[in-house]
């Protein structure tokens, strides 16, 4: 039997880590009009010409809705533990307020209790970006009023599912819902509000502070958050890069980590924040949270833009490291060095860490023998194990791994054409395949369990 802390070939992370894959309802589940659904701002966003790579849609997308027990049996064969999936607000409140659509609900019962049966453990995100677009017609999350109807629904959730579900997510990276959704709009609803974005970051927080206390109340055990976060690196030395770098630093990192773990925002921050935030809305925001969930992709490269552009910081190319297909550089090391200056930095207030999202385009399909034969997701998921196990060497306390994907599925504005999965889907005869890093990930967590 393989031991991993014997074979220096495997990741060697701590006893009782906990494997998984993740998805979200847009990017899978298709069935978009299905069982009382009502549309999201995706649906309509993805209408629009031009706004998605190749005019694709999440209307069919991997045809989970239809498919999940299959998807489910593919997750007990890599042996995963845990599955982080999202609920689609417009199935379980098609307009985003008012009662329950039945039919929704009975979708993720079916699916939570088939991941059960399955030994994998739900961690159930609320909100992946799928806003009920009735809301949206009322501001979105520029209405703060969106806040108290994403509490509504998680009462909804929580009453019905907090008996079954391990792990608990308001809000998937709010960072990028604000910056891309409603800064630059390149993601629904499309908004390029640039500075004038801040109050849906906001409202989002109180989304998250306000859906944690309805999560809590209902009886859930453990909530958090999934958080994206890139290292900033400043182009240079010059003051203007460094600046630059500092300031969007606090806008993607510490505007939605410091009011859900400190109940401040960072003090750059917080002249733009002033006539947004209300009397008790930070201690409202800094819930108790179980665990600190972290998106994980890659660092960025900053540096000072021109004086006349829209805004003060623009991206650079991050040159000397490998890239994916998607063009992302790959940095594991980054993320090793991350972890351990959140802990320096946060101490006691940083509740146990699970990495809720880690992973790679690259997009190859089957060979003429079927294999997909995909070293390069082999190597990026080798590396970020590898640097989370000297993480957790270091102190850093991580619980889990949740690979982003499961399965090739819907990229946002990227369409269809940048795959992500474990698993390589056909898009048009929906037919699976577990790639090579498939089967590699079932063997590090099979040597894992065995070892324990
Ligand atoms: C983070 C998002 O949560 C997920 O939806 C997306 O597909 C991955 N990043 C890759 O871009």
């Amino acid at each position: 039997m393989p031991d991993p802390h014997s074979d220096q070939s495997l990741p060697q992370l701590p006893p009782g880590f906990r494997f998984g894959t993740s998805t979200a309802s847009y990017q899978i589940e298709g069935a978009a009009a299905e069982d009382g659904k009502g549309p999201s701002i995706w649906d309509t966003f993805t209408a629009q010409e031009g706004r998605i790579h190749n005019g694709d849609t999440g209307d069919v997308a991997c045809d989970h809705y239809h498919r999940y027990v299959e998807d489910v049996a593919l997750m007990k064969r890599l042996g995963v533990g845990g599955y982080r999936f999202s609920f689609a607000w417009p199935r379980i409140q098609p307009t985003g307020s008012g009662p329950a659509n039945a039919a929704g609900l009975d979708f993720y019962d079916r699916l939570i209790d088939e991941l059960l049966a399955n030994d994998v453990q739900p961690m159930a995100t609320l909100y992946h970006w799928d806003l009920p677009q009735a809301l949206e017609d009322d501001g979105g999350w520029l209405n703060r009023a969106t806040a108290d109807r994403f509490a509504d629904y998680a009462a909804i959730l929580g009453e019905k599912f907090a008996d079954r579900v391990e792990h608990w997510i308001p809000v998937n990276e709010p960072n990028v819902v604000m910056m891309m959704g409603y800064a630059i709009g390149m993601h629904a609803p499309g908004k390029t509000l640039m500075f004038d974005a801040m109050p849906a970051a906001h409202h989002l927080l109180l989304g998250h502070g306000r859906a944690a206390i309805a999560l809590r109340d209902a009886g859930a055990s453990s909530i958090g958050c999934a958080n994206n976060h890139a290292p900033m690196w400043p182009a240079s030395d010059d003051e203007a890069d460094v600046g630059a770098t500092k300031l969007f630093d606090a806008l993607w990192n510490g505007m939605f980590m410091e009011p859900m773990l400190l109940g401040r925002y960072p003090t750059d921050l917080q002249p733009l924040l002033e006539e947004i935030v209300e009397d008790g809305d930070l201690a409202l925001i800094r819930q108790p949270l179980d665990f600190y969930g972290v998106n994980y992709y890659n660092p960025f490269r900053i540096g000072a833009a021109a004086e006349d552009a829209e805004m003060p910081f623009e991206f650079r190319e991050l040159l000397g490291y490998p890239t994916t297909d998607f063009g992302w550089p790959v940095v594991p090391d980054a993320l090793r060095e991350m972890l351990i200056t959140m802990r320096a930095r946060y101490r006691a207030a940083l509740p146990p860490i699970h990495i809720t999202e880690s992973g790679c385009a690259y997009n190859m399909g089957p060979d003429e023998n079927g294999v997909v034969d995909d070293q390069a997701r082999i190597d990026y998921h080798d590396a970020h194990l590898r640097a989370v196990a000297t993480a957790c060497q270091r102190g850093v306390d991580v619980r889990g791994y949740y690979a982003w994907s499961l399965m090739d599925n819907f990229e946002w504005s990227e369409g269809y054409s940048q795959r992500f999965g474990l698993v390589h889907v056909d898009y048009e005869t929906q037919v699976r395949t577990p790639k090579r890093s498939f089967h590699w990930l079932a063997d590090v967590i099979g040597a894992q369990i065995n070892s324990l």
